[in-house]
């Protein structure tokens, strides 16, 4: 079973937008297996973004992802990280088709509300940068045949 690492950004956490973004997750079928309120040290922030180390936008994103709670997540399901992904939308809120997360609650780029990791290995990876083996469960839903 495939494992994607997302985090409500601090946009989401100031909207209270937690439960509407849990429950969207929720209802696809997808399985929440570890979550979070945090706040993210400027350390993980740099493990994460790592690949945007340089590009014009780096830090401020760095000091976004820096500026409050955080509500990480480790989402479980057949492929979860394509799933999530569709249900997050385009980075850009303004392209993001309606009906996702990003298409619905957001007009920005950079408050766009939630991050998924982009493949299995970066899912790996990230939530090896959030999480401590330990804090994960595992186990099925009861209804996982109907879903
Ligand atoms: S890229 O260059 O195409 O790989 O970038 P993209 O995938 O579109 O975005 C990567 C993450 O950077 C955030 N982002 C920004 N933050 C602040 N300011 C600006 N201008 C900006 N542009 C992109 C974007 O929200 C992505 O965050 P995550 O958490 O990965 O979704």
């Amino acid at each position: 079973m495939e494992r994607t690492y997302l985090m409500v950004k601090p946009d989401g956490v100031q909207r209270g937008l937690i439960g509407e973004i849990v429950g969207r997750l929720e209802r696809k079928g997808l399985t929440l297996v570890g979550a979070k309120l945090m706040q993210v040290t400027g350390e993980q922030a740099a493990r994460h973004y790592a690949e945007h180390a340089g590009k014009d936008f780096y830090d401020l994103l760095l000091s976004f992802i820096t500026s409050g709670p955080v509500f990480a997540m480790v989402w479980q399901g057949d492929q979860a990280v394509a799933a999530a992904r569709q249900l997050i939308g385009k980075t850009n809120g303004l392209e993001a088709a309606p009906g996702t997360i990003r298409g619905d609650y957001t007009l920005h780029t950079r408050y766009n509300l939630i991050h998924g990791s982009d493949s299995v290995a970066s899912a790996e990876r990230e939530i090896g940068i959030f999480f401590q083996p330990s804090e994960l469960v595992s186990y099925e839903k009861l209804i996982q045949a109907w879903i």
